[in-house]
């Protein structure tokens, strides 16, 4: 285990298998609008979805790496499929908060009227152990419908956030929940947040639909309060962002999804 950087005037590392825990980064910087950020974007091994633990956890402890290497103090895993397969292992590994996802199943439990809730997420998701410890702690209560979302992520990765062949993919992943009698819909991937309007528009104004990125930056506050790390200042935070993908592809993207003009360096190796 490593002891470092617990400066309150270091900055917070987030990463993802992308671009979707930017969705996350939103939230963190409304949360937080002192911090300094730095984000990794693993586009160029994305999707996570389909590797094996073994591979997820190596990117994630090599990110991880970086990010302590530009003194971040806490890490956000901003990822719910890394969270399953390597937050155990970044745990053991550094002495410093890790935040990592939670699909936003208990919420959804109790906003359901139907008793029948439906969560999007990738097949290791859903197969990991936190989501089956989910589905087992409530799934007494109501019915939960686990949707693998095979081409999602790679439809946000490619920008594509209201084409034909995304309306096509989300309306194969939604309209069943629906005939099942879903009326809350979770979103348990941190790309598809940015799909949140098609489903929405898809779902129909009656079917809730929601995701755990506001509750993750409000756990972070509450991680960095309790160790007193907490940036004490008045002033606006920054934000850096590193891309594994191809540079000039990632600035558009990212300036896309964090609507401002983003600079995006390449990812050491
Ligand atoms: N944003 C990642 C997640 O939350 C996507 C996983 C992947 O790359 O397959 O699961």
């Amino acid at each position: 285990m490593k002891l470092q950087n617990m400066n309150a005037a270091n900055p917070i590392g987030v990463f993802d298998s992308g671009v979707g825990g930017l969705s996350v980064l939103h939230e963190i910087r409304r949360a937080l609008p002192g911090e300094d950020l730095l984000y990794v974007a693993d586009s160029g091994h994305a999707p996570y979805g389909d590797k094996s633990r073994q591979f997820i956890e190596g990117r994630s402890t090599a990110i991880s790496e970086f990010l302590v290497s530009r003194n971040a103090k806490a890490i956000v895993v901003a990822c719910n499929t890394a969270t399953g397969a390597a937050v155990t292992t970044l745990r053991s590994r550094f002495f410093m908060p890790i935040i990592a996802m939670e699909p936003a199943v208990k919420p959804a439990v109790e906003h359901t009227k139907s008793g029948v809730i439906g969560v999007l997420a990738t097949s290791r998701t859903l197969a990991g152990d936190n989501f089956v410890k989910l589905f087992a702690r409530y799934g007494e209560d109501v019915e939960i419908l686990g949707q693998a979302c095979p081409g999602l992520v790679e439809q946000v990765e490619a920008g594509d956030l209201s084409g034909d062949q995304t309306r096509l993919l989300l309306e194969r992943y939604v309209l069943p929940l629906l005939e099942q009698k879903a009326d809350t819909l979770v979103l348990g991937c941190t790309h598809y947040p940015f799909l949140a309007p098609l489903i929405q528009e898809i779902a129909g104004p009656t079917v809730a639909v929601i995701d755990s990125a506001a509750a993750v930056a409000r756990q972070l506050r509450r991680r960095l309060e309790v160790g007193n790390l907490l940036a004490d200042r008045a002033e606006a935070g920054t934000e850096c962002f590193w891309t594994s993908g191809e540079p000039g592809k990632a600035k558009s993207l990212v300036s896309q999804l964090w609507q401002a003009d983003i600079e995006v360096c390449v990812l050491p190796d």
